[in-house]
């Protein structure tokens, strides 16, 4: 039976980023995969370029842009590896990339560059990958584990989950680690779609439901006192709801059956305007709006209410506050989302109590989570990427510091 002193399942990003790692570390390193392509989600990410990381990221308060139950758990991790090491390794291989917006960078060309760039990472470390590669358990014998794998079973001194999230199943998203993690008495934070159109319907929804195409800049909040998180970014109206980076950002803090607040108006002075514009204007109100608001959204808004469908001269001052209101404070409950089909992220996970946040090892000595499959979420723009870097290079550092040593949790 073929031994390692390591054995990573998953060959996503963070699995290809740890194995690279260790085995430059004087590791001996196995990289299993049941997929048949390899690193899908980099390839399929950021539009086919990769938003690899975010230079925002802010090394003094890292966990500000991820969800967790555990919000202070990732950044140990975060603060020591940063968005300038990861661009620091693309400038040694030469890969090059540039900032697109609110600090997210992307690689200029593809992310197949990026793809290129572990592999040849894990090259550089004498890594052993075994893909497409199916593992049908994990057990614990003495002085390590036992996999059962499509190439038959092999041993490893030290196990790594690096299995990522739910979404997109139909490139290889799985639960194994989630099963793995319950198995060795983990406990797992009940997973949902993040990151994942909003789904609309009923009567209240009606009035928008011809919107579809239409990108509007708001300000969308979740939740109530302390746990309020707010967006500014554009929503994009679909023709089953709700999307654009506005949507997917606040869909990781909803749940089912809690509403959400959109400011359409947000950072205007709409009352004041119309008060001043009632004095001279005989337009309609539903034209006045045509500075703070795009035309289709609001006729929508004004249709059916005799209040607001006439000329400004004719509404009243308290209907004009009225419609301020309205406007600042849109109240939406969303039906569902797209699910795990549409999803960039899982929220949830291998609950982060079990977990070193130095090493990743989890309380079964031996067994490390890292990336995804952590209940550790990053917001949209490339902050999940540089959670799966992170939690990678944080193993991997503990990994090679162990090397030759017992396990030990
Ligand atoms: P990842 O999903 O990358 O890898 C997991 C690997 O494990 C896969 O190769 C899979 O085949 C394998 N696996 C699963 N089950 C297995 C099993 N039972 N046995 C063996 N292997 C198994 N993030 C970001 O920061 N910037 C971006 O631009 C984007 N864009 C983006 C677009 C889309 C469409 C999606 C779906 C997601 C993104 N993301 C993103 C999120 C990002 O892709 C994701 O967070 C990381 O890839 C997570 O890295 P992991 O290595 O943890 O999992």
């Amino acid at each position: 039976m073929q031994k390692f002193d390591v054995a990573i399942v998953g060959a996503g990003a963070a699995g290809l980023f740890c194995a690279g790692l260790a085995g430059q570390g004087g590791l001996s390193v196995l990289l299993v995969d049941h997929s048949p392509k390899l690193a899908e989600k980099i390839r399929i990410s950021g539009g086919g370029r990769a938003n690899f990381t975010n230079r925002d990221l802010d090394p003094r308060a890292p966990h500000r842009h991820f969800v967790s139950d555990n919000p202070h758990f990732c950044r140990s991790a975060l603060n020591r590896y940063t968005p300038t090491h990861f661009m620091a390794l693309l400038d040694r291989h030469g890969v090059s990339y540039h900032e697109k917006h609110k600090g997210q960078m992307f690689c200029d060309r593809s992310a197949q560059d990026l793809i290129e760039l572990l592999v040849a990472e894990c090259d550089a470390g004498g890594v052993t990958r075994w893909q497409p590669c199916p593992v049908q358990s994990i057990g614990c014998t003495s002085g390590g584990f036992e996999l059962e794998t499509a190439q038959g079973a092999v041993r490893a001194a030290r196990v790594v989950i690096a299995t990522g999230g739910l979404s997109i199943p139909a490139i290889g998203a799985s639960d194994f680690g989630l099963r793995l993690a319950q198995q060795f008495g983990l406990r797992v934070v009940a997973p949902s779609p993040g990151l994942v159109p909003l789904l609309m319907n009923g009567p209240q929804w009606a009035p928008y439901a011809g919107l579809a195409g239409l990108s509007v800049p708001v300000r969308v909040s979740a939740g109530e006192g302390a746990a309020r998180i707010g967006f500014d970014e554009d929503l994009l109206f679909t023709h089953r709801g709700l999307s654009g980076p506005a949507a997917l950002q606040i869909s990781s803090y909803w749940r089912e059956g809690e509403t959400l607040q959109v400011d359409l108006i947000a950072g205007t002075a709409l009352a004041s305007d119309l008060l001043r514009a009632k004095q001279s204007s005989r337009r309609r109100l539903v034209n006045e709006l045509a500075p703070v608001l795009p035309s289709r959204l609001a006729e929508a808004w004004v249709a059916g209410h005799a209040q607001w469908d006439r000329p400004i001269n004719e509404a009243s001052d308290r209907a004009l506050q009225a419609l301020e209101q309205s406007l600042r404070a849109w109240r939406i409950q969303p039906s569902g989302t797209e699910g795990y089909k549409k999803a960039e992220v899982m929220v949830g996970g291998v609950d982060t109590r079990d977990l070193s946040s130095q090493t990743m090892e989890s309380r079964q000595p031996g067994l490390y989570f890292i990336g995804e499959v952590v209940d550790v979420t990053g917001w949209l723009g490339g902050y999940n990427f540089q959670w799966a870097w992170a939690s990678a290079n944080a193993c991997a550092q503990a990994l090679v510091a162990a090397q030759g040593g017992p396990p030990s949790a």
